[in-house]
């Protein structure tokens, strides 16, 4: 999960990452009353998780609270790289006198954490790692050691940070190496981390992606999703473990086995070439052990798509046998009674498929069809969707 500005801010905060005052607002009078509460210049941020918003127009540096309240007006809703913005973060403004950047990332090619650091930071990082690589200093940090005081000198050093301030840096990318360490970032960005007029090291500007394999031990980090950029039906499937990915199509997919979906996906959309270019709307793979409520599950988030006309149910039978699974649809189809209102094209195959036929057969739910083969299953199941 990438995070906010304001969320990275908040998460420095906490782990004793010197940055300035910042507070959200989602209307311009908020943005105004923020202003003023901060006091002196302030600087309006556009709140979206795309790099580059300074030059897209979404920083301002606002001298008082009235031209803080209009930057909000001009910034909240303007659209950046695709992503709209629907809060700002009003930060106290700082007298920098220097723009430096650090990041510490999860380099998996490596095996490694790395380190990136350079004292020319500031906007044009972009450039400057393409035309003059040599000026942002790379790192390794052994993962099981972390960033600590010893390897946090060896990269203001490698970095070519003068001497006076060498130890000041080296301490706010120890803090930030425990912001990597503790909230289990896979990545931490600071670009401007800057020097004061007054010889101050701060960072300005966050940028922190957390793992989400780390979920579990990390309980805190829920209140961090933006709810309102999920889709519903991701976010529903989630809630019951299901792999669902929404794509933009007319025929719902489900299978088990990440492979067998993919395939599934290409048939159906090859198929649909036959049938107004129907096309399959997700992805969805109920695993190995598909139980009735698995089942259930799924088919309610894909019949809950409103773009979803037919559904595509591939099963290749394994450890669990075709039999529970034609079990599982036909209960599934009663778990959801008026719910189940699309047309379903069962193709079962392997273990005890002919159990499994002969189940479904015997159910003869009206709204179930069923194909002997992927192939003819993709067919029918377009044919369907292009008819409805
Ligand atoms: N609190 C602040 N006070 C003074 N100047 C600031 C402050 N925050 C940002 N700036 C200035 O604005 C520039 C851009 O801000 P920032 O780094 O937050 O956005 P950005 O780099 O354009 O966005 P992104 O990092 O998403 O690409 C900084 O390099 C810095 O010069
Ligand atoms: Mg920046």
């Amino acid at each position: 999960m990438d995070l906010f500005e304001y969320q990275a801010r908040d998460l420095f905060e906490k782990h004793g990452v010197p940055v300035l005052k910042g507070i959200v607002a989602t209307t311009a009078e908020e943005a105004k009353a923020a202003a003023e509460e901060i006091g002196g210049v302030t600087v309006v941020k556009a709140q979206v998780k795309v790099g580059g918003r300074g030059k897209a127009g979404g920083v301002k540096v606002a001298k008082t609270a009235d031209e803080a309240f209009e930057y909000a007006q001009q910034i909240l809703g303007m659209d950046i790289k695709g992503h709209t913005v629907n809060r700002v973060m009003i930060a106290q403004g700082a007298d920098i006198a220097e723009e430096y950047y650090f990041s510490l990332l999860l380099d998996r090619a490596n095996r490694t954490y790395l380190a990136m650091c350079s004292v020319e930071g500031g906007m044009e990082i972009e450039q400057l790692a393409k035309e003059r690589p040599e000026a942002l200093a790379k790192v390794e940090v052994n993962p099981a050691e972390g960033l600590n005081e010893a390897k946090a000198e060896e990269i203001v050093k490698a970095a070519g940070f003068p001497e006076d301030i060498q130890s000041d840096v080296a301490a706010v990318l120890v803090k930030l190496g425990e912001v990597y360490d503790k909230e289990d970032a896979t990545l931490v960005e600071v670009n401007p981390l800057v020097k004061t007029g007054d010889g101050k090291i701060l960072a300005l500007d966050g940028k922190v992606s957390l793992d989400d394999n780390a979920e579990f031990r990390q309980p805190e980090h829920e209140s961090l999703v933006d709810k309102s950029a999920e889709n519903p039906l991701e976010a529903k499937a989630k809630a019951n473990d299901l792999n669902y990915v929404k794509l933009d199509g007319e025929v719902g997919i489900i299978g088990n086995g990440a492979g067998l979906v993919m395939s599934t996906l290409d048939v159906v959309a090859y198929a649909g070439e036959n049938h107004g270019n129907v096309k399959p709307a997700n992805f969805l793979d109920i695993g190995g052990g598909a139980s009735a409520e698995v089942m259930a599950a799924g088919l309610d988030v894909i019949l809950n798509d409103e773009q979803v006309k037919s559904v595509f149910v591939n099963v290749f039978g394994g450890i669990t046998a075709c039999d529970a699974v034609a079990n599982g649809i036909v209960k599934a189809l009663e778990i959801l009674g008026d719910k189940a209102s699309k047309p379903l094209v069962v193709r079962l195959d392997g273990n005890n498929v002919e159990e499994g036929r002969k189940i479904l057969n015997e159910a003869n739910h009206p709204l179930v069809h069923q194909a002997e083969t992927m192939d003819s299953g993709a067919d029918k199941a377009a044919e369907l969707a292009h008819e409805a």
